[in-house]
């Protein structure tokens, strides 16, 4: 049994006392930690008003990282100094870091290292444009992108990763993918991860649907057997939406 997790991504939304009014929201009504893991991916100066108050059952991740642990590297924010905060996950290789800010499967690599070796949990983001999908090119993207990001990763690190297929032309646009497309991306990566692990790390492992997901549509893809949860931009922001969803994926 694959634990649900569902995951807000905040992207570059919510001001000090927005983060504080919606944790206050929300802390005391997420379903228990046991059940389901609830996280929260905010900006860097949010974290810490955001880790204190977090409560028993909120997580708190982080939208990127830089893959050094330290150095002279302005604006950049480390493995390192996330976990000294307390900082859980990390969202990495987003289809908006790999498109403005030019994250190849190689930097998506080494973040992802980087993440490890600092005890975060990466949510490593996949997903054709819909170029991609319109020329049937989707599986030939999520062969590259999964055998980039996880090359040289071992097998006990990959029971510690969640990956989240997100197609770029459902993020933000309001076009979910059907459940029936989401489910076809997603078990054609767990049958990678198979061949690339086996079994038991491919059973285990939990696979998130990204892209406009919302109250009224997260019933039916959390309901798909290679649908483990969902990392949630615009529905997110909005505490009761958010706790609306996290109860949704309890009921898987
Ligand atoms: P969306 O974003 O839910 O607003 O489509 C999803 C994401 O970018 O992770």
């Amino acid at each position: 049994m694959r634990k649900p997790i569902i995951a807000g991504n905040w992207k570059m939304f919510k001001t000090r006392d927005e983060a504080i009014a919606f944790i206050y929201k929300v802390s005391e009504v997420l379903p228990p930690v046991k059940e389901v893991d609830s996280v929260i991916c905010a900006q860097a100066p949010l974290m810490r008003c955001l880790i204190k108050r977090q409560g028993q059952n909120l997580r708190i991740g982080a939208q990127n990282l830089f893959y050094e642990d330290e150095g002279a590297y302005t604006g950049e924010i480390s493995g390192k100094m996330l976990a000294s905060y307390n900082v859980e996950y990390v969202i990495i290789g987003h289809s908006e870091r790999r498109a403005y800010f030019h994250e190849t499967d190689e930097i998506v690599n080494k973040k992802i290292k980087a993440a490890l070796r600092n005890d975060l949990l990466p949510i490593v983001c996949v997903g054709e444009r819909l170029e991609e999908r319109e020329n049937n090119a989707t599986t030939k993207v999520l062969h590259k992108q999964i055998k980039g990001a996880f090359e040289d990763i071992s097998a006990i690190d990959m029971e510690r990763i969640v990956i989240a297929y997100e197609p770029v032309w459902a993020i933000g646009t309001g076009k979910t993918a059907t459940a029936a497309q989401a489910e076809e991306a997603c078990a054609y990566i767990r049958g990678l991860i198979r061949e690339m692990y086996g079994s038991v790390i491919a059973d285990g492992i939990r696979i998130q649907y990204g892209g406009s997901v919302k109250p009224a549509n997260i019933d039916e893809i959390i309901a798909q057997e290679n649908i483990d949860g969902a990392l949630i931009g615009g529905a997110s922001l909005d505490p009761d939406q958010f706790v609306t969803m996290v109860k949704a994926a309890v009921k898987k």
